[in-house]
C-alpha cells in the first residue's frame, strides 16, 4: 500500500477504507446503550460496503476463528478506537451546532468520507454544506443514501476533488462564497496528507476565510508523526494480525497510509495567521464523554484545535 502523489481510491481500499472504519465506530456508538449521538446512516454504509465484498477489520468470523485471548485483545482495541472516534464525532458535532447558533450558514467538510452530518444535524434551513473527498468515495456515499431515500437536512453540495489538487477552484465553481463566514472541518485527514500538502491546505483555507469564520481540526502532536513511534504501532498491529490469523486485507495497517513527516503545528499556525485559537486534548475529551474508557496507546495523540478568525483576508 505505497502512497503516491496522485493516488486515488474507492471506499473499500487504501485511504478510502479508513472512512468505513469511522463509519463502523459511529454505527457501534449508535447501537450502544447510551450513545453520544445517533447516526443511523453509518450502518447503511457498512452494509453497502459488505455487499461489495468488503470485510470488516473486526469481522465476527475472524474473531471467532482467532485464539480467545487474541480475540479479546482485538475487541479491546476496537472498543478503544471506536470510543475515541465517537468522542471525536460528538465534540465536532457540538462545534457545528455552536457555529450554526452563531449564525454561520456556510460549512465545508474537508475529507468528508462517510460523515453524515449534512443529513443528521439540525441545520438552519439556509445552511449549505460542501463536502470534499475523492470522487469514488463520494459516489459510494451518494448511491447508498439514495438507495435508502435519505434527504439532507441542509443544502448539500458534493465536491469530488483530491485535496492535494486545486480544490479551492472546484469549491468556488460549486457555489462556495468566500465573502461569507464559513465553518471548516478537517477530521481524520492530516496524517494522510504530506506535510507540504498540509501547509498548502491551510494557506488555501486562509485565503477563503472571511472574518468570523471558524475551523475545527483534528491535529496531532509531533510524537505522532515520529517514524519510530509509528514503527512501534505497526509492529504491535502486525503481531496482533499474525496472532489473529486474519487475512492482511481484512485488517489493514492504517499507519502505512500516513505521511510520517515533521509538520507545522496547527494551533501555532492559526494563531500566527490571525485566528483566536483554543485546544483540547484527547485525554480531556475522553474524560468528559467516556470516562470509563482508559486512554491507552491505541488512541492517537491528537489535539482538537478550534479557531475563530478575527479579521478577513
Ligand atoms: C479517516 S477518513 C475520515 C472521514 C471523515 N472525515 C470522518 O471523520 O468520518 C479519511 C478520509 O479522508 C479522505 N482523504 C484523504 N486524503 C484525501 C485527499 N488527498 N483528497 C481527498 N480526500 C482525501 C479519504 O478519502 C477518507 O474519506
Amino acid at each position: 500500500m505505497t502512497r503516491t502523489d496522485d493516488d486515488d481510491w474507492d471506499v473499500t481500499e487504501s485511504v478510502g477504507a479508513t472512512a468505513l472504519g469511522v463509519a463502523m465506530a459511529r454505527a457501534a456508538e449508535t447501537s450502544s446503550a447510551t450513545p453520544l449521538f445517533v447516526d443511523q446512516y453509518a450502518q447503511w454504509f457498512i452494509d453497502a460496503a459488505i455487499e461489495r465484498g468488503w470485510r470488516s477489520p473486526f469481522d465476527a468470523q475472524a474473531l471467532a476463528e482467532a485464539d480467545p485471548e487474541v480475540a479479546e485483545r482485538i475487541r479491546e482495541r476496537a472498543q478503544s478506537i471506536f470510543g475515541y472516534a465517537a468522542v471525536r464525532t460528538k465534540h465536532l458535532d457540538d462545534f457545528f451546532l455552536e457555529a450554526g447558533a452563531a449564525g454561520i450558514t456556510q460549512v465545508v467538510i474537508l475529507a468528508a468520507g462517510l460523515d453524515a452530518r449534512a443529513w443528521r444535524l439540525p441545520w438552519t434551513s439556509d445552511t449549505v454544506v460542501f463536502e470534499l473527498d475523492q470522487p469514488r468515495v463520494l459516489d459510494f456515499k451518494a448511491e447508498t443514501l439514495r438507495a435508502h431515500g435519505a434527504e439532507p437536512s441542509a443544502r448539500h453540495v458534493a465536491v469530488a476533488v483530491d485535496l492535494r489538487q486545486d480544490w479551492p477552484t472546484a469549491l468556488q465553481q460549486n457555489g462556495f462564497d468566500p465573502s461569507r463566514p464559513t465553518s471548516w472541518l478537517a477530521e481524520g485527514l492530516l496524517p494522510y496528507l504530506p506535510a507540504a500538502a498540509q501547509d498548502l491546505l491551510f494557506d488555501r483555507i486562509q485565503a477563503l476565510s472571511a472574518a468570523d469564520s471558524r475551523i475545527a481540526v483534528e491535529a496531532f502532536s509531533p510524537t505522532f508523526f515520529d517514524p519510530e513511534h509509528q514503527r512501534r504501532r505497526r509492529e504491535d498491529m502486525a503481531k496482533l494480525r499474525a496472532a489473529a490469523g486474519a487475512a492482511e486485507d481484512a485488517t489493514p495497517d492504517v499507519t502505512a497510509l500516513f505521511y510520517n513527516e515533521p509538520r507545522a503545528d496547527v494551533a501555532d499556525w492559526l494563531r500566527s495567521h490571525g485566528w483566536d485559537v483554543s485546544t483540547e486534548t484527547t485525554a480531556t475529551l475522553m474524560a468528559r464523554h467516556k470516562p470509563h474508557l482508559s486512554r491507552d496507546l491505541q488512541n492517537p495523540d491528537s489535539i482538537f484545535v478550534e479557531g475563530r478568525r478575527l479579521t478577513g483576508p
